[in-house]
């Protein structure tokens, strides 16, 4: 028997509680979009001309240099700041920013020495940081109320939205004026992270308007794999925006300020998709490549947009997707895609070899599951011969956890669904929007579960905290992209997906939810606290 919130929940509303608020909003849009698989979301459209497609090159972000190490840790800064930046050729567009760019500067760090990340808010609104993937202290782990207030502004405290709105209020929150520390001691498996916005209600605009950056951990042991490294290392951050006539990025949130209603227009409601594929925040730009493996690091920063990525060369072939790593880190073995499906929040380590292009060859990286012009998301130009040492072995970690079914000590049940929430429409776990004053998983230090995520539309699930593994999907056994240690697995429409994993790290408040933004916004976070 499920312990926890289901069984609580299950008594107050009764098993169809959540089902018949879910009818009586009239959500015919949950049941029209389930029958539409590929897409969950509205697309914007743009209102300035877009460029042709690999035309700008790919921009690597910047690595961030620490500004003081001591005692085997490093210190860094980031100002979040407004900034213009020229994402279409020009246009120039206002966004919000770590240190003046989109993506923010990336964080290089090695496995288990510390990191303190000073952040420093001068955009107009409270912010959170958190750090994607991280096993990092509640305290520096970004919770939704522990507010980074602009300087002078503490007076936003009691504009949270629906926190405010509501007389809900959390009195665990920490709320810090100007600057704060984030500590990350990155002991865990080396893989890439992110750092995004996690402000209460206003997650999804904040992300949209740029605050998103990459975070790499490294170790010695990934390092004498002999993978592709150096130049031939890429991130790839992908993420679709839309663009207004005046060169903003258009987003329909009820409040453009941002500050006290949450939420986005109607027609938005399942979440926004943009027009524009932008990959490290250039549309669909080119990059020029050897004819040698490259190791891709994908991440998918859409608020909800879903991808299936294959990469074709000009007469039409498909190259294999080598998948070395998951949200987590290195797999035991790399696994062979041609097409690689990627939910928000999700992030793929792959090879690709472009020895066998012709050089001049244009291997194009489309979306299968986008039309006209969000089919194409990049491409690479094979410009020149080169030597090649890179090799993917055969055995790429042997540190993956091994978590059984038997070693679980409790099974718990989550139902992803839409439905009411303050008179309005909202997404909601087990029946109930996000309520930080409210613990809804209560669980042992240590302790081994399963749960099983039940889904009506799309929905990225996301743990804080910890990796876990896929264990089914629907009764069946995982999907070849499920393999290796994961920290958001997508649920698709109508799937009871199971994970397993284990609670360790910290004791403290952490979160889990859906990471389509929009559906995170609108109450679909849940409360996971470990004792
Ligand atoms: Cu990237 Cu709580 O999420
Ligand atoms: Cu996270
Ligand atoms: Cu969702």
């Amino acid at each position: 028997m499920p312990s926890g919130r289901g069984v609580t929940r299950r008594q107050m509303l009764g098993i169809g509680g959540a089902l018949g608020l879910m009818a009586a909003t009239g959500l015919t849009s949950a049941a029209a979009l389930a029958r539409r698989p590929s897409i969950t979301g509205a697309q914007l459209r743009s209102a300035v001309p877009l460029p042709p497609p690999f035309q700008v090159p790919l921009p690597v972000p910047a690595v961030l240099k620490p500004v003081g190490t001591s005692g085997g840790a490093d210190r860094y800064e980031i100002t979040q700041c407004e900034a213009s930046a020229e994402i279409l050729p020009g246009v120039t567009t206002p966004m919000w920013t770590y240190n003046g760019t989109f993506p923010g500067p990336t964080i290089e760090s090695r496995r288990g020495r510390p990191v303190t990340v000073s952040h420093r808010n001068e955009l107009p609104v409270p912010t959170v940081v958190h750090l994607h993937g991280g096993r990092t202290p509640a305290a520096s782990d970004g919770y939704p109320t522990d507010l980074l207030l602009p300087e002078g502004r503490q007076e936003h405290s009691m504009h949270m939205g629906h926190g405010s709105e509501h007389g809900m209020h959390d009195p665990r929150a920490v709320v810090t004026e100007l600057t704060r520390d984030y500590t990350f001691p990155l002991d865990q498996r080396p893989t890439l992270l992110w750092y995004h916005d996690h402000r209460m209600d206003f997650t999804a605009p904040a992300i949209w308007r740029g605050l998103a950056g990459l975070h790499i951990v490294r170790d010695d042991a990934e390092d004498a794999l002999g993978l592709p490294a150096g130049p031939r290392e890429l991130p790839l951050m992908i993420a679709d925006r839309a663009f207004a006539a005046d060169g903003s990025l258009a987003y329909p949130a009820l409040d453009p300020t941002l500050r006290v209603r949450p939420g986005v227009r109607e027609p938005y409601l399942a979440g926004v998709l943009g027009d524009v594929i932008l990959v490290n925040g250039a549309p669909w730009p080119v990059h020029e490549v050897d004819a040698a493996r490259y190791r891709l690091r994908i991440l998918n920063a859409s608020n909800a947009r879903h991808y299936e990525l294959e990469a074709v060369t000009g007469d039409g072939h498909r190259l294999d997707l080598v998948q070395i790593g998951a949200d987590q880190g290195l797999l035991a073995a790399p696994v062979v895609h041609r097409l690689l499906p990627i939910a928000p929040a999700e992030r793929y380590d792959v090879v690709v070899d472009f020895s066998g292009v012709p050089i001049g060859g244009l291997v194009k990286v489309v979306n299968r599951l986008g039309s006209g012009r969000t089919r194409d998301v990049m491409a690479f130009r094979v410009a020149r011969k080169a030597a090649d040492d890179s090799r993917v072995p055969r055995t790429l970690s042997t540190d993956l956890p091994a978590w059984r079914r038997s070693d679980a000590v409790r099974v718990r049940d989550f139902a992803f669904r839409a439905g009411r929430m303050h008179s309005g429409h909202g997404w909601l776990i087990g029946g109930l929007p996000f309520d930080p004053a409210r613990t809804d998983v209560t669980t042992r230090l240590g302790d081994v579960e399963v749960w099983r995520l039940i889904a009506d539309v799309h929905h990225p699930v996301h743990l804080h905290l910890v990796g876990f593994r896929v264990l089914s999907r629907s009764g069946r056994p995982p999907l070849p992209h499920d393999a290796g240690l994961k920290d958001t697995v997508s649920l698709r429409p109508g799937e009871a997906v199971e994970i397993i994993t284990r609670f360790d790290g910290y004791r403290g408040r952490y979160l889990f939810h859906c990471h389509n933004a929009e559906h995170e916004d609108m109450g679909m976070m849940a409360n996971l606290e470990i004792v």
